[in-house]
């Protein structure tokens, strides 16, 4: 059995060198936990890959001695009980360069702000380094508050959408940054291009008013001293050697793989049971979404999701109609805030039956590169832009980018009638709600 284990070690390591093993020599006092008996001067080596823990966490497989080292600590057993799950947790202030990393609140009684962790590549190949927001709720950005009926005078136009009091940073030295972003982000994730020598913060400035809690070993704890906005987080960081094609492609903050999912604006209130009409998008996002080609798919289609007992219509708003009327709109006409998906095109052919077909583009169909406004759709038909329609490009590879500027569309005065043309607030959907959508990769035909 242990032959075999070793032989199966040996290969991995001829592959791929970078790969890092722990070795141990089996003398007397050290046996396995499993109780095997074993010949004296055996080495027993094993890669340092990922382990399931319990408790909430996963970790890296170490020898305890390297576990306790690295200050980790053992969540498990992995390797046949020759090695520990060990897991790393870093507080505010803490430095680490171990793959699959935690960040979490650990003091109930102080928290650093800012509060700053400091995250460097466990080597000189990483390449990216992903982000997952298994728990993440700070305070959100400036409100807007869309009505069905005229709303009342707002001229917050250039605040809303904006993290006034709280606000999360990541670092990336040498790359682009990702946008700065606030609010709810459970379930989000972003990758950063690393830099080969310098390290990458992920940081939290907690400014907002309210009462602080935050989640140690799932029991939520309030604070006293500095008052805050409910503050839960839950990061795990991991990263990814250059070449492993897990941490996406460079440059995507955001990277998705299997064959259906969704994907969201950061704040949008994906576990809601319906869009709220103060349901914001941040400003000044630059938010690159792409997914992976699966064998035999040939496209991808976008559809907002319909949250609870809301409407098709809620989950989908990006800044004004051309007309009076809400209306989805495409390319020239969007300029402040859209989603840029290369040769787009609706659902939609001339009897309007919904169907795509791969290979071809519908007669009436025109191939958009932005879509914006009230309704998901980039049909050539106005009555088609009247209501959210699967959205579909064959343009490979697949990606979409959520563009956003400082500013949301709001009057100055009030008007009598409330066109969705003069105000992001005017009429339901607002354009303000920013997006979250479901997307199916399409079968070749
Ligand atoms: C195992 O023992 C050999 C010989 O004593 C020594 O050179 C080596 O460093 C040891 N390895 C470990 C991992 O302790
Ligand atoms: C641990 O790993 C398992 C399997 O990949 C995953 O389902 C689970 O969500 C992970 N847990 C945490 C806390 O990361
Ligand atoms: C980090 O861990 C993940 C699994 O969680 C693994 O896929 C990846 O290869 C690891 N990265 C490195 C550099 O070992
Ligand atoms: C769609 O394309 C046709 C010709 O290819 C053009 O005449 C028409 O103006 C386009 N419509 C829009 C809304 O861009």
């Amino acid at each position: 059995m242990f032959g075999k284990y070793l032989g199966s070690v040996f290969v991995v390591c001829l592959l791929a060198d970078i790969l890092q093993t722990s070795s141990m020599n089996l003398t007397s006092p050290q046996r396995p936990r499993n109780g095997k008996v074993l010949s004296l001067f055996q080495i027993i080596q094993f890669q340092n890959g990922f382990c399931m823990g319990f408790g909430n966490r996963n970790g890296t497989c170490y020898t305890q001695g390297e576990c306790e080292a690295r200050d980790g600590s053992s969540v498990g057993t992995c390797a046949n009980g020759f090695g520990v799950c060990c897991a790393f947790t870093l507080s505010c202030g803490q430095s680490t360069s171990e793959n699959c990393t935690y960040l979490v609140q650990s003091s109930t009684s102080t928290i650093a702000n800012p509060c700053t962790y400091t995250v460097c590549p466990a080597n000189n190949n990483i390449c990216r380094i992903r982000f997952d927001f298994t728990t993440f709720n700070i305070n959100g950005p400036v409100t807007g508050s869309a009505t069905a009926t005229i709303p009342a005078l707002t001229t917050a136009g250039g605040a809303i959408g904006d993290c006034a009091t709280d606000i999360f940073t990541i670092t990336a030295p040498g790359n682009f940054a990702p946008p700065v972003i606030c609010g709810f982000n459970t379930g989000q994730h972003m990758i950063v291009d690393a830099s080969r020598t310098m390290c990458n913060e992920a940081q939290f400035s907690l400014n907002g008013m309210g009462t602080r809690e935050w989640d140690i070993k799932g029991k939520l704890e309030p604070k006293m001293a500095h008052e805050f906005h409910i503050l839960k987080q839950l990061l795990l960081v991991t990263q990814y050697n250059c070449g492993d094609e897990q941490g996406g492609p460079d440059g995507c903050l955001q990277y998705f793989t299997g064959l259906t999912g969704t994907v969201s604006s950061f704040n949008f209130p994906t576990t809601s049971a319906i869009v709220d009409p103060t349901t914001t998008h941040l400003s000044s996002q630059m938010q690159t979404m792409c997914w992976r080609q699966e064998m035999n798919t040939c496209a991808i289609c976008w559809i907002p999701v319909v949250l609870g007992s809301d409407t098709i219509t809620g989950s989908f708003g990006l800044s004004v109609s051309k007309n009076k009327l809400p209306r989805g709109e495409t390319d020239g006409l969007c300029s402040g805030d859209y989603l840029q998906i290369p040769n787009a095109q609706s659902n939609v052919e001339t009897n309007a039956d919904d169907t795509f077909v791969i290979g071809t583009i519908g007669s009436d169909v025109n191939l958009s590169d932005r879509i914006c406004g009230r309704f998901f759709s980039s049909a050539l038909d106005d009555a088609e832009r009247q209501l959210s329609r699967s959205v579909c490009t064959q343009q490979r590879p697949f990606r979409m980018t959520f563009q956003s500027d400082g500013d949301e569309v709001t009057l100055t005065k009030v008007v009598t009638k409330n066109p969705a043309n003069l105000n992001e607030l005017n009429r339901i959907p607002g354009g303000i709600v920013g997006f979250n959508l479901r997307w199916t990769l399409q079968t070749c035909s």
